[in-house]
């Protein structure tokens, strides 16, 4: 009897983090929140909209410049956001 409930209490968590586990994957997915965009919408958007940063399809060098000039207007980007942002940015299909 409390050998039944144990295995079946068990059973029921790992449901509720099978769950739990699918629905922040699903969630992810959905919102396209991929680590690009959650940078881009916390760092670069408080002088202009993502308009600006989307409008050109722009090689590497061309990104690492204007990242760079960015950080000189202002923009608080570290070292490993440029270099994460300028391979997501020139990798982007316009
Ligand atoms: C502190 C304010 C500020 C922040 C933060 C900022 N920008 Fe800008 N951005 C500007 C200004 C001012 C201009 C227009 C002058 C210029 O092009 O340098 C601009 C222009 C641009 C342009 C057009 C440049 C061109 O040559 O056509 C792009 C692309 C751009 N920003 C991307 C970004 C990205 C990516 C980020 C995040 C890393 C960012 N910006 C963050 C101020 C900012």
């Amino acid at each position: 009897m409390i050998h039944g409930k144990k295995t079946n209490a068990s059973f029921l968590w790992t449901v509720a983090a099978f769950l739990m586990f699918a629905f922040t994957a699903l969630f992810t997915a959905c919102s396209g929140t991929d680590k690009g965009t959650r940078i881009i919408n916390k760092k670069c958007t408080k002088c202009h909209s993502t308009k600006r940063i989307y409008a050109y399809k722009r090689s590497k060098a061309e990104w690492q410049d204007i990242i760079e000039r960015m950080k000189r207007h202002g923009a608080e980007i570290d070292h490993e956001e440029i270099g994460f942002l300028v391979e997501y940015l020139s990798a982007k299909k316009k």
